[in-house]
């Protein structure tokens, strides 16, 4: 079940986004950019992102998991690898949730050994306190508490990704 009023509101997401985006525009101003989601659970936030990115940019997706249900299973398996050769561009890794930082990690190395000509992460949450690898994040949109948050793109058991803000979710029972 989902508990109490949204844990952040359409509203609390649409203006932090925009901010993120006029930090983003600023830094990558006179650049391109190949914008690379991080799918599934980044595939709302991506949108709403890049629709407000006033630089030149190429998209593209990873489809990457590693949760079963709640809980990690500290593998992360790719599903699906961007089609864009990024040697000697600039990227930009787009997550939804960074909480231990293995799905991260694993793809952060796999994208730099392709030799990006940079290679920078926005995530729209960090639940920092359940970190296990440490990993560079240069726009976050939100810190959270170690709470099971679903909605705006992330799940529980694949469900509730379309919820329009995020909320609190409790096993009920
Ligand atoms: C979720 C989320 C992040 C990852 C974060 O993906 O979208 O990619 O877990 O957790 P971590 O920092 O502990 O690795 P998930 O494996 O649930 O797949 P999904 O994107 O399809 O929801």
């Amino acid at each position: 079940m989902i508990t109490g009023k949204p844990f952040l509101s359409e509203n609390n997401i649409n203006t932090r986004i925009r901010e993120l985006a006029e930090e983003i525009t600023n830094d990558y101003n006179g650049k391109s950019l190949v914008v690379v989601g991080l799918l599934k659970g980044a595939f709302m936030f991506f949108s709403d992102l890049v629709r407000h990115i006033q630089v030149p940019i190429t998209v593209d997706f990873i489809i990457a998991s590693s949760y079963v249900m709640s809980s990690t299973s500290g593998k992360v398996k790719v599903h699906a690898d961007i089609r864009e050769q990024v040697r000697g561009r600039h990227v930009l890794l787009v997550e939804d949730i960074v909480d231990t930082g293995l799905t991260l990690n694993h793809i952060r190395d796999n994208l730099l050994s392709r030799a990006p000509e940079s290679l920078k992460i926005c995530t729209l949450l960090d639940k920092k306190e359940r970190r296990v690898v440490n990993v560079p994040l240069d726009y976050v949109g939100f810190t959270v508490p170690n709470k099971f948050l679903v909605g705006y793109g992330l799940d529980y058991d694949n469900q509730f990704r379309n919820l329009p803000y995020i909320s609190v979710f409790k096993k009920s029972g």
